[in-house]
């Protein structure tokens, strides 16, 4: 059984008469790679404020395990803008004794590339201040890691980030996350809590919808996807219809009528659904007398599982 390190138990926060959260309870455990999504708003970052401490629930319950040393990486870094990166991430120790420290070495390297920091315009010496938001995010998370934390918490880490730095930025948490720390983020970049994550928490309008894997997740919306292409009179026998012309009122109508569509989306000849039986649309789809071509059927991706999610739940709650 892996250490627990964190409980939340029934964590609720109004502000004015709105909730912020809503009754929220989870654990965090050893090894845990946790990724938080929901749309702004949804109160993520209310959720990691709480769950790290700086903040007080109005009701409910957040224990930390006795010795947690918790790394936190909140929207604003505290980095001091006049001070130097050196100074910010390694202290007061000699160059002899960081650059001979394993720690040290693997953080900057991992995170900037070198112990010289290439791409910085005096590596470990230059200033605060004028970098950018992603430059900022990187050395502020090299000194939380340096501490070597149990539990790391981000929110919105990769926010401002290039390309190659999220890469690196994400690289770098694998490789803590497999040296036994745990790592909870918040994100509203779906892709990177599905690559990233092993559990998924699902936040909306402060409620905790869905905790699971992200495969979990995409079951849990109940959906899968269906594209096709169609001729324009949908037979593929290709007469009636003209080659080149889309799919017209007349097919899309028939269309719409297929059983458990959730969504359709015509374009051109192509038709794009979900549906919360796939393959009973497919069989309607065959019985209407049609004929589609390149028939693809897929599960949801994270994204369009929280979509499906979120908006059942509106509907619900409407
Ligand atoms: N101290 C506060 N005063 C007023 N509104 C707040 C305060 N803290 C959070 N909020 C509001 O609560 C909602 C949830 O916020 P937040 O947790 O920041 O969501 P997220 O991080 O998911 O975007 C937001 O609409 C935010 O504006
Ligand atoms: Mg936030």
């Amino acid at each position: 059984m892996a250490v627990n390190l964190v409980n939340v138990e029934a964590v609720s926060k109004v502000y004015g008469t709105r909730a912020l959260l809503d009754g929220v309870s989870l654990g965090v455990s050893e090894g845990d790679r946790i990724g938080v999504v929901g749309r702004n708003g949804d109160g993520k970052t209310t959720l990691i404020r709480m769950l790290a401490k700086l903040e007080e629930a109005d009701t409910g319950r957040v224990t930390h395990n006795g010795g947690l040393q918790l790394g936190v990486l909140t929207q604003h870094d505290s980095l001091d803008p006049t001070a130097t990166v050196r100074h910010e991430v390694i202290g007061d120790l000699a160059d002899h004794e960081w650059a001979g420290n394993a720690k040290i070495r693997d953080v900057l390297t991992g995170l900037f590339g070198g112990l010289d920091m290439p791409g910085f315009p005096q590596g470990v010496d230059t200033v605060i201040g004028p970098l950018s938001g992603g430059e900022r995010r990187r050395i502020a998370l090299a000194k939380l890691l340096i501490g070597e934390p149990d539990l790391i918490v981000l929110d919105e880490p990769t926010t401002g980030m290039d390309v190659t730095a999220r890469q690196a930025f994400w690289a770098t948490m694998r490789e803590q996350a497999d040296q036994g720390r745990a790592v909870l983020f918040a994100t509203h970049y779906l892709e990177e809590a599905d690559a990233i994550a092993d559990r998924v928490l699902v936040l909306h309008r402060g409620r905790l919808l869905a905790d699971g894997t992200a495969a979990e997740i995409k079951a849990k919306a109940g959906a899968r996807k269906v594209a096709f292409d169609l001729p324009a009179d949908g037979t593929g026998s290709g007469t009636g219809g003209t080659p080149g012309t889309g799919i017209d009122a007349a097919l899309a109508e028939r269309l719409r009528a297929l059983p458990h569509l959730t969504t359709l989306d015509v374009s051109g000849h192509t038709v794009r659904l979900q549906s919360t039986d796939a393959d009973a649309t497919v069989h309607a789809l065959y019985g209407l007398g049609l004929y589609p071509r390149n028939l693809e059927v897929a599960g949801l991706g994270l994204e369009q599982a929280f979509v499906a999610i979120t908006e059942a739940e509106e509907a619900r709650t409407r």
